[in-house]
């Protein structure tokens, strides 16, 4: 048995425990409205003139450049054009960061998913939250307007952070923070996405293929409250927000899938439960449940969900439901849910899409996506 799936075994039995875990759930302060971030500062007056010259080369895969802008929109459009993610190292200590130095920040971020255990957090891991934070950066993108998506992190600041849908994500956002400031060259974009890499490759999912690039941005680039799915909508309401990012049906259910991970929670979503038994495995036990369990509508005070008719003990969402109901979406749930190397395949394509959505390509720093290793591989040299 891998490591990984030593410690997602070891999770698993303390993930039977549902009474221990919504009390711990209802015990915990519902803080769900602060944020990580302070807005940048505004430059200095002195420090307005546009220097758009390139302060420094750097050669990693080729193109790799910053330009330090001045504070007027569009030179920042302008500049945010051209820079690229090393831009991010300017700490003015003229650091370019290796492939070797974000695979230690990937591994920094996979010792704090491991913590939660010790904190009695949810289900023993962070994975699911950081999961969950880095698609909602990623998820706001409008191919129609080319806004929104990873690029510029904006979820720090208190217009996104306080849209409905992210209700819950500083906790993910203060974690990730501790891991900012230790290595203050990272953007929050190519931090908030890694941590959805190893949340994936931690909990015994694929390979996700990641770049870094993505650039901090500033309050005037935060997306209008609304481009995140509603839960308890149907298949024509998820088609409609899929298809403004770019993704096409099968991509839609494979996406989904992500729901493999972790659980609901009352305080932050008003929903409440489980998708799956093992919530901190990636494994495609959601499609096998959705596919063969009776769900029925769970009777409660709560919003409407589903319920497993066998053991009333996990859930379903009215638009996780709707992959079954549709005919096209429900093709592909059975594929996934007969052929996990199937879904593993296509969710990692999927995922990196999704993570690489509203970055423009020249920023980015390889033109080959990186393949970061898991803890496990590094411990067995
Ligand atoms: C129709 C699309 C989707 C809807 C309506 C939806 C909705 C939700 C809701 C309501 C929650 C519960 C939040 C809470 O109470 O803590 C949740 C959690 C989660 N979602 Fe989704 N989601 C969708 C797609 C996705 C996708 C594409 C991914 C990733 C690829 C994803 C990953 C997760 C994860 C990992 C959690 C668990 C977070 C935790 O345990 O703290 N979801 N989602």
């Amino acid at each position: 048995m891998s490591l990984a799936a030593l410690r997602a075994s070891v999770r698993r039995v303390g993930a039977v425990a549902p009474a221990a875990r919504a009390s711990r759930t209802g015990l915990r302060n519902p803080a769900f409205r602060r944020f990580s971030t302070e807005a940048p500062q505004t430059p200095k007056k002195t420090s307005n003139t546009v220097l758009f010259g390139a302060l420094g080369v750097a050669a990693v895969g080729g193109v790799a450049f910053w330009v330090y802008a001045s504070n007027s929109d569009s030179a920042r459009e302008a500049g945010s054009a051209v820079r690229s993610g090393v831009q991010s190292a300017k700490a003015a200590t003229n650091f370019t960061p290796s492939k070797e130095d974000y695979q230690k920040v990937y591994n920094r971020i996979a010792e704090i998913m491991e913590t939660a255990a010790d904190k009695g957090y949810d289900d023993g891991s962070y994975g699911p939250i950081f999961l969950r934070l880095a698609w909602h950066a990623s998820g706001t993108y409008d191919k129609e307007t080319n806004t929104g998506g990873s690029n510029y992190a904006t979820m720090r600041f208190e217009p996104e952070a306080k849209h409905g849908a992210n209700n819950g994500l500083h906790i993910a956002r203060d974690l990730l923070e501790t891991v900012k400031q230790e290595f203050p060259w990272i953007s929050y974009g190519d931090l908030w996405t890694l941590a959805g890499v190893a949340a994936i490759q931690e909990e015994g999912g694929p390979k996700i293929p990641w770049r870094p690039g993505r650039i901090d941005g500033f309050e005037t680039q935060c997306t209008p409250d609304g481009r995140l799915p509603d839960g308890s909508k149907g298949a024509d309401h998820i088609r409609a927000i899929f298809y403004r990012m770019g993704f096409n049906d099968q991509e839609i259910v494979a996406l989904i899938g992500g729901h493999a991970l972790g659980r609901c929670h009352r305080d932050r979503s008003g929903f409440e439960g489980p998708w799956t038994f093992s919530p901190t495995s990636v494994t495609n036990e959601f499609y096998r449940l959705l596919l063969n369990e009776k769900w029925v509508w769970k009777k409660w005070d709560g919003p409407k969900q589903l319920e497993d008719k066998t053991t009333h003990s996990l859930m379903m969402l009215p638009t996780d439901y709707a992959l079954v109901q549709d005919k096209e979406f429900k093709k592909w749930v059975k594929a996934y849910a007969e052929d996990e190397q199937l879904w593993f395949k296509d969710f990692s394509a999927a995922l990196s899409k999704l993570f690489e959505l509203g970055v423009p390509e020249s920023q980015f720093v390889t033109r080959e996506p990186w393949i970061l290793k898991s803890t496990d591989e590094q411990e067995q040299k």
